[in-house]
């Protein structure tokens, strides 16, 4: 039998125990050779792996497991990689959250002046992580979870295209498992129609098993005052039921599809700042609480030598992921939200933005399906929060300060373009030795 090497880009983080045990999961179809935990933080992955050695020995001895700091060892005849890398860590993700908030604008991890510091410092991270996998691992499949994922596609698609890899984000999939919950339907027995980019769009139909579209009769019932079904996950807890709940008022505004949770930071800029502490952001919050209980588990496990008693957390994350390694090598074919160059798909936004779309992952890679038409207002928020990411791959690569002050005054969270130099000048501070050097190519 064919067996499988699989790194994890990223090894340290604190999903890696929820994607292992999904990928013990699918050892029918995933059987594993090598398991490489690699990450820049040599202390964090070497505590990760100790949990997941244990986790192995456990439940599949037969796997050699590697943790590394060494892209060459990481890479080397690797058949999957995963990354899930966050350049700068949790601490970095605090300065890109509380920067912006100073300002009176959103201060959020992928949307905005945060989403964007993340990507500054993300892209030189990213943009190694490829030259590595040209050199050691072309023919390798990568699965991409980072963020910001639209920025990192945009990146790829003008840096890499000659390597394979999926974007992939479990927001609208976790979204999708509440609608279908709420609608009191399996969600296999749901077909979704979703159009936008990554953290930004909409679902236009969701078709029953005998064609109905059932979305209508869902909004009404949304808008009359009931509430999203939930179940518990990692991001549908007690922390994340304001976000759920304001899908509401979104719809309520613009009852025409229904939205990603997303929207909100771009829809309701002053209420979602109203509500944060600029001195204790979400990066706060998962530093007080998931990286203390994970890490604190794993330190836990080794020093006992068992996970027998472990119950570090599997969930939609872990599974949605193994299931595209799944549809790659052979299952049934996964329909799914994709993010690829549009090509066409969606009228009116330009052939090369990253669109996220329902399509088809199989053993041929990826096929996304044809939208057409979409409203102008729909339409025309695409286009601008495209060009705000094309412009932030652009002010990396080519050192432009201008290039940056044009993203973040492109982008709808910031209401002027002396706010937006304002943060600019913050974040290049902030982010000193860890984003490109922004050539001043403009007055001032
Ligand atoms: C969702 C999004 C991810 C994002 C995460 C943040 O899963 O799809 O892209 O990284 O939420 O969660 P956190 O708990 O770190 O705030
Ligand atoms: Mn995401």
């Amino acid at each position: 039998m064919k067996t499988y090497h699989l790194t994890i880009i990223g090894g340290g983080s604190t999903y890696t125990p929820g994607i292992v045990k999904s990928i013990l999961d699918a050892h029918d179809v995933l059987p594993l050779r090598k398991l490489v935990l690699l990450d820049c933080d040599a202390e964090r992955v070497a505590r990760m792996g100790g949990f997941v050695r244990l986790l192995l020995a456990a439940h599949a001895p037969e796997v050699e497991v590697v943790v590394t700091t060494d892209r060459e060892q990481a890479f080397s005849g690797m058949d999957f990689l995963f990354a899930q890398i966050r350049s700068g860590g949790l601490p970095m993700r605090a300065l890109d959250e509380q920067i912006p908030l100073r300002h009176g604008v959103v201060g959020q991890e992928t949307c905005g002046p945060g989403g964007f510091a993340f990507a500054l410092r993300s892209i030189p991270d990213m943009i190694e992580i490829g030259r590595d996998l040209r050199r050691y691992a072309p023919d390798a499949w990568v699965l991409n979870y980072s963020n910001p994922a639209a920025i990192l596609a945009e990146l790829w698609r003008r840096e890499f295209p000659d390597l394979k890899c999926l974007f992939i984000c479990d927001m609208p999939i976790v979204i999708e498992r509440l609608l279908a919950m709420t609608l009191g339907v399996e969600h296999a027995d749901l077909a979704f129609d979703y159009v936008g980019l990554n953290h930004f769009g909409w679902w236009r139909h969701i078709w029953a098993r005998d064609g109905r579209d059932v979305l209508p009769g869902l909004r009404a019932r949304l808008l009359g005052g009931e509430k999203l079904k939930l179940f518990e996950d990692e991001h549908v807890n007690a922390d994340w039921i304001p976000t759920f709940e304001r899908l509401s008022k979104t719809l309520g505004y613009f009852p025409e599809f229904i939205p990603n949770t997303y929207l909100q930071y771009y829809f309701f800029g002053e209420e979602m700042v109203a509500e944060s502490r600029p001195d204790y952001t979400r990066a706060n919050r998962v530093m007080d609480t998931r990286e203390k209980t994970v890490f604190a588990e794993c330190d836990r496990c080794v020093a006992a030598g068992s996970v027998a008693d472990s119950d570090l957390a599997r969930g939609v994350h872990g599974d949605f992921i193994v299931d595209h390694v799944r549809a790659l090598l052979g299952g049934a074919p996964l329909r799914t939200t994709v993010n690829v160059p549009n090509r066409g798909a969606v009228k009116g936004v330009p052939d090369e933005a990253i669109v996220e779309v329902h399509g088809l992952v199989s053993t041929h890679g990826v096929e996304a399906f044809a939208v057409g038409e979409v409203p102008h207002f729909q339409r025309a928020l695409m286009v601008q929060q495209n060009a705000y990411e094309q412009l932030t791959v652009e002010a990396a690569l080519e050192n432009s300060y201008s290039k940056a002050l044009q993203a973040l005054t492109l982008n709808r969270t910031v209401p002027s373009a002396d706010v937006a130099r304002a943060i600019l000048d913050d974040l290049i501070v902030a982010n000193q030795g860890r984003w490109p050097v922004l050539e001043r190519d403009i007055a001032g």
